[in-house]
């Protein structure tokens, strides 16, 4: 009888957690990457003429992209030089040139470009397969008052000399490790759980990754996570423990 008592109250607590409403689970939209009008960041599209509510739009186009740039169906006008890339006397892996999906990123976080400068605007026509750095739509944003990145920690800009270094071979990073004095790869830096792939991604056991062999800002952000600052890994409130930083580093042993 007790255990009968006992089973049904359980029962019952199951059935209010499955009747308990929903959290809505977060997606891209609800994130500062939602430029469209339904954005509830910053910086989004608020009025102008036909003012859309597309948000892959901003990055991505079923027709028509730019095969130059490593991000799927690129829509974007993207900048490939000019930059000064990070440098110190204990690097390496010496960066160039910004390379890869990175380009995509500094497409808007370099702040050159406006965030409509798109090669296909929704709706019929509307193609241009060399885009106005300056924009092509007539859509009016808040939060911006030239349609490009305010300055501020999220402009990058075109000096990259103060930011991580990106767009280098991980397998030519040298560091010593905490525990070692010596100046070479294995020592400084942790082997993915998979082997380096040349031509596609490779992902370290916590959803880092390396592409083709690179690292690139897509290391360690992914752009359509809702998790705090797009980061690919990120328990409760992002660089937890700075497990991002230790994925790669053996500076914990
Ligand atoms: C702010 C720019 C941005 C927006 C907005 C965006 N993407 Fe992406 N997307 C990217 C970039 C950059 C990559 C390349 C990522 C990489 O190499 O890790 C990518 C990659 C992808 C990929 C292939 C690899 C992957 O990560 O899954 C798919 C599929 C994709 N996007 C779909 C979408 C869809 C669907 C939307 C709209 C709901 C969207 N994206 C919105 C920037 C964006
Ligand atoms: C279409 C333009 C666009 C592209 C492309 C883009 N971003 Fe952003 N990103 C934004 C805007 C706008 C914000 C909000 C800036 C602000 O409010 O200061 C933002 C914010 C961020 C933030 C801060 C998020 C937060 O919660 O504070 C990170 C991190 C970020 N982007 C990383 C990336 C990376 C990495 C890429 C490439 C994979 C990328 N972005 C590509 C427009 C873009
Ligand atoms: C090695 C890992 C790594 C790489 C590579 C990287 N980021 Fe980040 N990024 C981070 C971490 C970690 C944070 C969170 C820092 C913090 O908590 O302030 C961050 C924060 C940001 C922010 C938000 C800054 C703020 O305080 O609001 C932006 C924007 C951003 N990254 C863009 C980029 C772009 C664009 C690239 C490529 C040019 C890039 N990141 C490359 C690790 C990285
Ligand atoms: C995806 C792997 C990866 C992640 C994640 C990562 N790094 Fe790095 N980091 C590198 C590589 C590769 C280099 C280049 C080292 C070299 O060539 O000597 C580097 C360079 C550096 C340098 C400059 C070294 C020098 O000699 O000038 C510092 C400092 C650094 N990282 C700190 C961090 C911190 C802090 C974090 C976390 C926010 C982080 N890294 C996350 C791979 C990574």
């Amino acid at each position: 009888m007790r255990k009968l008592k006992i089973a049904a109250a359980v029962l019952g607590l199951l059935g209010l957690v499955a009747m308990a409403p929903r959290a809505q689970a977060a997606g891209i939209a609800d994130t500062k990457h939602n430029l469209s009008t339904t954005g509830t960041g910053t910086i989004h599209v608020s009025g102008g003429t036909n003012p859309t509510t597309e948000i892959c739009v901003f990055c991505h186009t079923p027709h028509g992209a730019d095969t130059a740039v490593e991000a799927p169906l690129w829509n974007r006008a993207v900048t490939t030089t000019g930059y000064t890339p990070y440098s110190s006397p204990s690097l390496d892996s010496i960066p160039g040139q910004p390379t890869g999906a990175s380009i995509a990123c500094l497409s808007c976080h370099a702040g050159d470009i406006a965030f409509d400068a798109l090669r296909n605007l929704p709706g019929s026509g509307g193609f241009s397969d060399s885009p106005s750095k300056d924009g092509t739509s007539a859509w009016t944003f808040v939060g911006t008052s030239d349609k490009k990145m305010p300055d501020g920690i999220t402009k990058l800009g075109m000096d990259l000399s103060n930011d991580h270094p990106i767009s280098m071979l991980y397998a030519a990073a040298k560091s010593p490790s905490s525990t070692s004095g010596v100046n070479d790869h294995d020592t400084g830096f942790k082997a993915p759980s998979e082997a380096i792939s040349s031509t596609g991604d490779t992902y370290f056991a916590n959803g880092l990754k390396l592409s083709k062999g690179y690292v690139q800002c897509t290391s360690c952000h992914d752009p359509h996570r809702s998790a705090p600052l797009f980061l690919r890994h990120s328990d409760n409130n992002g660089n937890v423990g700075s497990q991002i930083c230790l994925t790669c580093h053996k500076k914990d042993a």
